[in-house]
């Protein structure tokens, strides 16, 4: 059975399902108005699910100079459909910290390779390079820049090479997780001050000093921190060592901080699928890692951002990145993310990188593919809209904490449900048995009449394909271009059922 087939015939088996009894309920009671959240910014940003692109990767995913990439264009022009907005990239990651600029390079990207097979050891780049960059087609970018081996006079002669060539330049960062290079987060906060001083100095000088997309007139604006490993440096502890306390023509534009939900580094076993996509995990360790930071930048009115994040760190496990499972996780964190004040996140890719939502090339005999975690992007791409004013808040599921229920308000008023179902449920079980579902009973707020969905599925947890509204992504993005498969439900005394397998989601809309 072809790809597409299987999702069809997947969600009919669904509808059927819905009439069975055997399933659980949930009640969820949507609120008329938007619930409290910590949520401190006013509307979120249409863009807050971006990528993050490994430095070394850019050439790979944008294609060779005058040579664009035209799987990348078709996926990133999905992520746009729902919003219509090019999405925001943040180009960085280790290799950001061991680049060298040759402005008479006539190659893109010479990349020395070491010991590590999924990044260059060093990477030499041209002003093609940023050709390359434009090729990705980000509405936004959030340029890293070097740290590592360099002075700040050498990262302020790239910074004017760069912003003289790269389109939608918003922010730059300086250095990726470099927090190891420092006694302490004081020693760490000035060192950044001379480099986002001596590259604004070098900005003004050539006339580059207005970023064209940040909407700031005449300052070169940072994001600051980009860091993983020691909380001292995180958000809180940046603050308070004066990261904000700018003498010179620049702004602090947001604080970065990483974030993985598990790790394959240095032989760590990733965490088993079930854990990985649970709500129960995600929620606390969503709050133990941010408790104190997003507060304190919400306090000093810096805009807070999970600037790299994906399931597992060190580029990922086969097996786990690559599943379902961590679609669902995908879908769930950017969400909970969403409720909690972060201003926007970008999950990270890279070529061969394991979570990369796709894979930009050939790579030995395998041909580009997408990951099940780029239909998840759609999912939250469908939830966020397009007004520019949504809103997102938790609301609480009776009786079972692997369900969650997100509201999207859209000028507080409730627009769309995303229900999720983050029960372990594998392919091994071929059909799937009624006490697979979770009949969500949604109480409505009053005037919504009609209900439609829009369904995140797979054949299980441990799939390595995606399905959304319908269409399967594996061999490519272009199902993006078919008509979205809805479901109907109808309202009853105020409330809607809709069945949710587990490890599945449903996108509800409202009217
Ligand atoms: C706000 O954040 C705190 C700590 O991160 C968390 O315990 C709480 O549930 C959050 N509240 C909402 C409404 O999301
Ligand atoms: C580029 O210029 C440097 C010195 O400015 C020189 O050493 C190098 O050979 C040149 N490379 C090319 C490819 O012309
Ligand atoms: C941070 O490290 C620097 C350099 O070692 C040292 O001079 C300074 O006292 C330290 N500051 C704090 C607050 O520990
Ligand atoms: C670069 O920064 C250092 C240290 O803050 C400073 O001494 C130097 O004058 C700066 N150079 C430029 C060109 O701004
Ligand atoms: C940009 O400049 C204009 C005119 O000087 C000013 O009114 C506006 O407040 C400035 N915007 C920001 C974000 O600084
Ligand atoms: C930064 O500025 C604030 C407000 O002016 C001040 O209270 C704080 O002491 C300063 N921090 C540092 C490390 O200079
Ligand atoms: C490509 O082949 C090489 C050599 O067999 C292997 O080491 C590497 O893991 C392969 N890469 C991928 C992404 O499969
Ligand atoms: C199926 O799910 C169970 C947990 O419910 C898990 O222990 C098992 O490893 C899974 N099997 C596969 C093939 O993923």
């Amino acid at each position: 059975m072809n790809p597409l087939s299987w999702s069809l015939v997947f969600v009919h088996t669904c509808g059927a399902i819905l009439a069975a009894s055997a399933q659980t309920t949930a009640s969820v009671t949507i609120p008329k108005t938007l619930p409290k959240t910590n949520s401190s910014i006013g509307f979120l940003d249409t863009r807050f699910l971006g990528l993050s692109i490994e430095t070394s990767s850019t050439v790979d995913f944008g294609g060779e100079p005058g040579n664009v990439n035209k799987f990348t264009t078709q996926c990133m022009s999905g992520l746009s459909k729902t919003t219509g907005l090019g999405l925001r990239l943040r180009i960085g990651g280790s290799t950001e910290n061991r680049f060298t600029y040759h402005p008479n390079q006539t190659t893109a990207i010479i990349s020395t390779w070491g010991s590590n097979p999924d990044q260059p050891s060093h990477i030499d780049i041209g002003p093609g390079f940023w050709t390359s960059m434009n090729q990705l087609g980000g509405g936004r970018i959030i340029l890293g820049l070097s740290d590592e081996g360099t002075n700040p006079q050498e990262q302020a002669t790239v910074a004017v090479a760069a912003l003289s060539a790269v389109k939608n330049v918003e922010q730059i960062e300086v250095g990726n997780e470099i927090q190891g290079h420092y006694p302490n987060v004081s020693a760490f906060v000035q060192d950044m001050h001379s480099f986002y001083n001596n590259i604004t100095v070098a900005l003004k000088a050539a006339g580059k000093s207005k970023l064209k997309a940040s909407g700031w007139n005449g300052t070169t604006v940072f994001e600051a921190g980009d860091m993983c490993c020691d909380k001292t440096f995180f958000a809180a502890g940046l603050i308070a060592a004066g990261i904000n306390n700018v003498t010179g023509d620049y702004r602090i534009g947001s604080i970065s901080a990483h974030d993985y939900a598990g790790s394959a580094c240095s032989g760590s076993i990733p965490i088993p699928l079930s854990k990985l996509m649970s709500h129960t995990n995600t929620v606390s360790r969503t709050t133990s890692r941010n408790t104190g930071d997003i507060a304190a930048a919400q306090a000093a009115k810096i805009p807070w951002a999970q600037g790299e994040t994906n399931s597992i760190s060190c580029q990922g496990a086969a097996g786990t990145s690559d599943t379902f499972a961590a679609a669902v996780w995908t879908l769930d964190d950017a969400l909970l993310l969403s409720t909690r004040g972060a201003a926007r996140v970008n999950f990270h890719a890279g070529t061969n990188y394991r979570y990369a939502p796709w894979q930009p090339i050939l790579i030995n005999t395998t041909a580009p593919y997408v990951r099940p975690n780029y239909a998840a992007m759609l999912a939250f791409q469908e939830a966020i809209g397009a007004s520019g004013k949504a809103s997102i808040a938790e609301l609480p599921v009776a009786g079972n904490n692997l369900l969650a229920a997100y509201a999207v308000y859209e000028s507080n008023v409730p627009a769309r449900v995303v229900l999720i179902n983050t029960n372990m449920y594998n392919t091994s079980s071929s059909a799937a048995p009624a006490s697979a579902f979770t009949s969500f009973s949604l109480t409505l707020p009053s005037g919504v009449t009609h209900a439609t969905g829009k369904r995140l599925t797979a054949p299980g947890a441990d799939a390595l394909v995606g399905s959304w509204a319908g269409h399967t992504y594996h061999a490519d993005c272009s199902p993006v271009n078919l008509a979205d498969v809805i479901e109907t439900y109808k309202p009853s005394n105020g409330k809607v059922a809709v069945s949710v397998r587990n490890s599945e989601a449903v996108v509800v809309s409202f009217k």
